[in-house]
């Protein structure tokens, strides 16, 4: 006899979901939650799998957040298949899909919003100004709605996941933030709900990204020295084919602070654009 279920639970009002958590809290179980957009991809699918090797019950969401989204174009073309969505998560051992509508996260007159001073500012932050205030404030939200005992975010966006973090912390949520590591094509192109939008030439040195920051590290590791290993980087990656460099940086891993002490982790991360798409990566530095 075993918990997990074939087919999830479609969930769409919080005082559904709220019901059924309530029910296995009582029960004494561990819940984790997977906040997604939907779109899904093995990505996606992998923080699933971790969630439910700790967790007896996991949630997953699903919702395309108006807030987070600096660009309504953007948000108007964001990919919505719930059907496939839910086909994918069926048979991985997820309870819930919770999809809720936009009045049930937004109803008319909710005002409050979440900000992460100083660690949104940066990088991402700078490209996309108000993404990590909408993200903040719909994950304190879903954790609220959720409560859960832990949540599954991916390394793939680095500054969110740190941004998440410290939410947490700084709000005495009482969630354990896991973060997950990137899953990749075969040819090192992070996946991402993105990479579809990408033709067959961009397709094709999409992975380039990677390939460059991979050179970067290593050339870092040899002692190489920082902004003409990052400049070097840069040049690699416009004479490559991408259109537009947005950053490529070395940071404190945790605090995204430039200018790291070396005894503390540091991170590489960038964004590129290769013709309409704007991929991002990270790695260890
Ligand atoms: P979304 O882009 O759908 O991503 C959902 C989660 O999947 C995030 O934690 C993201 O980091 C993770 N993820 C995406 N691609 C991944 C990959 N290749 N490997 C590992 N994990 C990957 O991120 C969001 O949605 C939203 O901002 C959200 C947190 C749901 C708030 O709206």
């Amino acid at each position: 006899m075993t918990d997990c279920k074939a087919l999830p639970e479609i969930i769409r009002s919080v005082a559904a979901l709220r019901s059924r958590v309530r029910d296995w809290r009582a029960a004494g179980k561990m819940v984790g939650v997977v906040p997604t957009m939907g779109a899904l991809h093995d990505g996606h699918l992998s923080l699933t799998r971790t969630a439910k090797l700790d967790c007896e019950r996991v949630i997953v969401t699903i919702f395309v957040n108006p807030r987070q989204f600096t660009n309504p174009e953007d948000l108007a073309k964001y990919p919505r298949h719930e059907a496939a969505d839910v086909a994918l998560l069926s048979g991985a051992g997820v309870d819930v899909v919770f999809v809720p509508p936009v009045e049930e996260v937004y109803p008319p007159g909710c005002s409050t919003s979440v900000v992460v001073a100083s660690l949104s500012e940066p990088l991402e932050g700078v490209m996309r100004p108000g993404h990590f205030e909408g993200v903040a404030t719909v994950v304190t939200k879903l954790f609220g709605m959720t409560m859960a005992d832990r949540a599954y975010f991916g390394r793939k966006d680095w500054q969110q996941l740190q941004v998440v973090r410290k939410l947490a912390r700084d709000l005495d949520l009482p969630v354990h933030v896991v973060g997950c590591e990137t899953i990749r094509e075969a040819d090192g192109l992070a996946m991402s709900s993105r990479n579809a939008r990408l033709n067959p030439e961009e397709r094709a040195l999409a992975p380039m990204l990677h390939e460059a920051m991979r050179a970067a590290v290593s050339a870092l590791h040899r002692g190489a020295p920082a902004e003409e290993t990052l400049a070097i980087c840069k040049v690699r990656l416009e004479a490559a084919g991408f259109t537009q460099i947005d950053y490529i940086a070395l940071r404190d891993a945790e605090t995204l602070a430039e200018g790291t002490d070396p005894t503390r982790p540091r991170r590489l991360l960038a964004a590129a654009w290769l013709g309409g798409v704007r991929l991002i990566d990270n790695l260890p530095a």
